[in-house]
């Protein structure tokens, strides 16, 4: 039975970099819907103290983990003259907060085998993965193991593949999510540029149609996400045929979202008008409110995590300067909608009149 996957139609997004703590995913049990814990940029100790910390809360939950792209690691060596390019290229921003920019980091796979090891040896309920697919012989494990194993697609081409390694379930997301695509799978031909730039961004149609499109080349059970920031989009992917939604914006100003503040403040001012998806910060393409940063760094490559190792300190310091136009803001379509105050609240609203 596809609900009792999950239990509720509302899932908390994994948000990696510090948004998903333990009481953040605590609260929103609380409040009924399902949190995910975000393993990407952390070590094994701390996907695992965090494992710990809601476990002994009671309260249940996912883990998220970022699969590593085996063609950026390292990168070739037209990618690697790229990144040298991009770093001579900050360095006009490092000067701005006289921060030093790093050596290149090029390896770097998030502590992938110990991540799945510690996931296999003290296992936990729902495993998701983005950026990539896991392989079948990790979702087998995982499956044996006693967890029920979600792959993200972005395309119904994606979803094929995904099935085909056995998962239980996909997270559909749409390009209007915030924070980094999913994509593994080349874009398709029809990439447009979005207006005003040379980003790229998917063509089309919205997260309820993907989500039909996916569920007709698929049957497994679909969470959908991307832009769902109040009942009506929640009705609207359920009516197309998903099993819940997974939002991210709609909770990233809420009290237990550790967020930063100065993200928070930004998604609530109209100084900013837009979002953009972006390689700038990561070397993946992200969407965020448009910022000087975005703006500045049209061109970045395409290599992650390299980038994210790279803009880090400068990230750090932008931050540390409450310098908003220089850090990752990431934001889907949504984002003018989401709101301060409990997670209770935004989880109740969504859920009101289920
Ligand atoms: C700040 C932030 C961090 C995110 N981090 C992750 C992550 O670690 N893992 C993941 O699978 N998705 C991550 N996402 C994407 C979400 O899973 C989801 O696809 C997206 O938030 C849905 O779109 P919405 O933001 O419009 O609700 C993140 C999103 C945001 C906004």
């Amino acid at each position: 039975m596809p609900h009792d996957l999950f239990g509720t139609p509302v899932i908390a997004a994994p948000m990696a970099g510090g948004t998903s703590t333990p009481a953040f995913v605590e609260a929103v049990h609380r409040a009924g819907g399902l949190g995910f814990l975000a393993a990407g940029y952390k070590t094994v100790a701390a996907m695992q103290a965090d494992i710990r910390t809601v476990r002994e809360s009671g309260a249940r939950f996912g883990m998220n983990v970022f699969v590593p792209d085996p063609a950026q690691l390292p990168p070739s060596a037209a990618v690697l003259a790229e990144l040298e390019d991009y770093r001579l290229q900050l360095r006009t921003d490092a000067r701005r907060y006289g921060a030093e920019l790093p050596q290149l980091r090029l390896a770097d796979d998030d502590e992938w085998q110990g991540k799945i090891d510690a996931l296999l040896s003290d296992p936990v309920e729902l495993v998701s993965f983005a950026f990539g697919l896991p392989g079948p012989d990790v979702v087998r494990a995982l499956q044996r193991a006693g967890s029920a194993v979600l792959a993200t697609v972005t395309t119904a081409a994606e979803a094929v593949q995904a099935a085909g390694q056995g998962v239980d379930a996909l997270v559909v997301q749409h390009t209007s999510a915030g924070g980094h695509s999913a994509a593994f799978l080349p874009a398709p031909e029809a990439h447009v540029a979005e207006p005003g730039g040379s980003q790229l961004a998917l063509p089309g149609g919205t997260t309820a149609e993907l989500l039909a499109e996916v569920r007709s080349a698929v049957g497994l059970p679909l969470v959908a996400a991307g832009g769902i920031m109040d009942a009506a989009g929640l009705d609207a992917v359920l009516r197309a045929g998903a099993v819940a939604a997974q939002l991210g914006t709609a909770f990233l100003r809420t009290d237990q979202s550790g967020a930063k503040q100065l993200h928070k403040d930004a998604l609530a001012d109209p100084h900013f008008t837009r979002t953009r998806l972006t390689r700038a910060f990561t070397g993946r393409q992200a969407r965020a409110l448009e910022n000087e940063f975005v703006r500045d760094h049209p061109g970045a490559p395409e290599a992650y995590p390299a980038v994210h190792h790279l803009t880090a300190p400068l990230r750090a310091a932008a931050a540390a300067a409450g310098d908003a136009e220089r850090l990752n803001l990431w934001a889907g379509t949504g984002w003018q909608k989401a709101q301060a105050g409990p997670v209770a609240g935004v989880v109740h609203g969504l859920l009101a009149g289920r």
